[in-house]
């Protein structure tokens, strides 16, 4: 039996360079060009997972409509992975940078964020790459908004919707680091099930 694999995203050169990457591991994946708030899949899966803090939601209605779409896209018992999609810590003034170097190639990247708006709980998103390419400069800045989901409403969200279930909740991708009573949360993960079975 070949599992059904697909990816999707808005950004047409994201879904070629996922497909790039797909050829090179021999992995045949459909890959679709649709918002996450708004997709069909041709056929249910076990397994939906959404990784570096992808969820980009800018309302609740787009983050009903998000959950709506996975559990149509999800067989009973499936479940959905949500990597740093939870904002544990409010997404206030958060600024961090880091820069790496290869063949010459240097790039600083600078992530900050802003808060946009305090009862929308949308919050803006800035990536910023400075690159110097072997003396040649370049400056790229994306900016986005998002919703933020927070721990409390993110648990209500999942046990109110008559198709999900909280199954946990863990630290840095560690199932040894389940989140309650946890300090510091840093790259946190969740994962809901897909009820009805
Ligand atoms: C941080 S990147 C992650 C890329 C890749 N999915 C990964 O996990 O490495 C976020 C991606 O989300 C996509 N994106 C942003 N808003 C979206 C939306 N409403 N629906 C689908 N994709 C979206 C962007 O085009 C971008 O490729």
């Amino acid at each position: 039996m070949v599992a059904a694999r697909s990816g999707i995203d808005l950004s047409e050169p994201m879904l070629r360079y996922t497909e790039r990457k797909a050829a090179r591991c021999k992995g045949n994946a459909t890959l679709l060009q649709c918002d996450l708030a708004d997709f069909t899949l041709d056929e249910p899966v076990d397994f939906a997972c959404v990784l570096l803090g992808s969820l980009y939601v800018k309302t609740t209605d787009q983050l009903r409509s998000h959950f709506d779409c996975v559990a149509r896209a999800l067989r009973p018992g499936g479940l959905y992975f949500l990597d740093w999609c939870v904002d544990f810590d409010p997404m206030t003034e958060t600024a961090i940078g880091w820069e790496c170097a290869r063949d010459g190639i240097r790039v600083r990247t600078s992530y900050w964020t802003r808060h946009a708006d305090r009862v929308a709980q949308t919050y803006e998103e800035n990536v910023l790459l400075e690159i110097d390419d072997n003396g040649v400069h370049k400056r790229i800045h994306e900016r986005c908004l998002k919703r933020a989901v927070y721990p409390q409403e993110f648990l209500l969200f999942v046990e109110t919707h008559p198709c999900f279930e909280f199954v946990g909740w863990w630290n840095e991708w560690d199932f040894d680091q389940p989140i309650d009573g946890a300090d510091i949360v840093n790259r946190p993960i969740a994962l809901v099930r897909r009820t009805g079975y």
